[in-house]
């Protein structure tokens, strides 16, 4: 395909971004798909096997990732910046500060809406890609009017933290393309030609996407997380509610025991506790461990048969754009 105006706001070749995605990314794996011309996205815990305590630390960690990002690729690249209004962002503000400090190009903003975040990025000569984690049409008129570059519409279909309301990929991307006059990005199950196809016929102008990355030569996931995602399908995956809302999970001792509790009546808070946030995403995505962990991906592993290159998928990805 022939470049956008997402492509030229970005300064990319092809409208396709690798979500962030907690612990699976790191610096080789967003500096291939820079050099395959899309634009990947340095997450939560990015080339960490460990977490520490203390908030500077985990910033000059990040520093750290950028900077091998910087050795593996001249190519645009961001950084996910989490946010929450209601929640001391204790790690986020050290990160956003090695950010600024480094000149990296682009914030991948996700979380509440905060428009004076919006504008103080902007103000840092940064281009700004807003993620609401429910999306709604006022959050992305809102960041819109404070000056982001693009919106990222995301359905239900998804991999990760879920969004609160059910409401699916084929209708929160057109809902958001015409609240907004900014690029919208379509994330959830996006992971074939079909499908970005079908998303840029509901008004995204970029395709946002974590589970097709996942299953990517260069990710860092192990090799048995990757066989799993392409034996399994949509109808494998285990849903349950946990914080702050929802989680799907390939089939796995944890996983099984958190959908039965779940049928069974346990509470959001029970779940929760049993599940182990992402330190548990850690066990079963990077260790590998698929009964103590969970594997969390989006319903769009149905169309996913081979690990691939990066550059395969983006190639794959836009093969039917125009
Ligand atoms: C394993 C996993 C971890 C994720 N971690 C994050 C995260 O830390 N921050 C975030 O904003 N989104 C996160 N996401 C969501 C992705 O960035 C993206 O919205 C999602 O993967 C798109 O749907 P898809 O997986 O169907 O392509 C995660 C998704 C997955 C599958």
């Amino acid at each position: 395909m022939s470049k956008n105006r997402l492509c030229d706001v970005l300064g990319i070749e092809k409208p396709v971004i690798q979500g962030a995605l907690a612990w699976l990314t790191d610096a080789k794996l967003v500096a291939a798909v820079g050099n395959a011309g899309g634009m990947g996205v340095l997450g939560p815990n990015a080339g960490q096997t460990t977490v520490t305590p203390d908030p500077g630390e985990t910033a000059e960690r990040m520093r750290d990732e950028i900077r091998k990002v910087r050795q593996l690729s001249d190519k645009p690249f961001a950084v996910n910046i989490g946010w929450m209004t209601s929640f001391p962002n204790t790690f986020a503000e050290p990160i956003l500060k090695v950010v600024y400090e480094e000149h990296v190009p682009v914030a991948l903003y996700s979380g509440e809406i905060d428009t004076d975040l919006i504008k103080d990025m902007k103000a840092h000569d940064m281009k700004v890609i807003y993620r609401e984690l429910n999306p709604t049409v006022e959050g992305a008129q809102q960041a819109e009017a404070a000056g982001a570059d693009a919106i990222v519409a995301t359905g239900f279909d998804e991999g990760g933290t879920l969004p609160g309301r059910v409401i699916g990929t084929f209708s929160i991307v057109p809902m958001l393309a015409d609240a907004v006059s900014i690029p919208v990005l379509a994330a959830g199950a996006v992971s074939d030609a079909r499908t970005a196809k079908a998303a840029f016929d509901l008004g995204a102008e970029g395709l946002y996407c974590g589970t097709a990355f996942i299953a990517s030569q260069e990710c860092r996931v192990p090799d048995n997380v990757k066989q799993a995602i392409i034996t399994n399908n949509a109808v494998d995956l285990g849903m349950y509610k946990t914080w702050p809302s929802y989680y799907r999970s390939l089939p796995g001792a944890l996983a099984d025991e958190l959908v039965k509790r779940d049928a069974e009546g346990a509470t959001r808070e029970e779940l929760a506790k049993l599940q182990g946030g992402i330190r548990n995403m850690k066990v079963g995505m990077l260790d590998g461990d698929i009964d103590k962990g969970y594997i969390s991906v989006g319903t769009g592993i149905s169309l996913i048969h081979d690990i691939k290159p990066v550059s395969a998928i983006i190639d794959t990805l836009t093969a039917d754009l125009d």
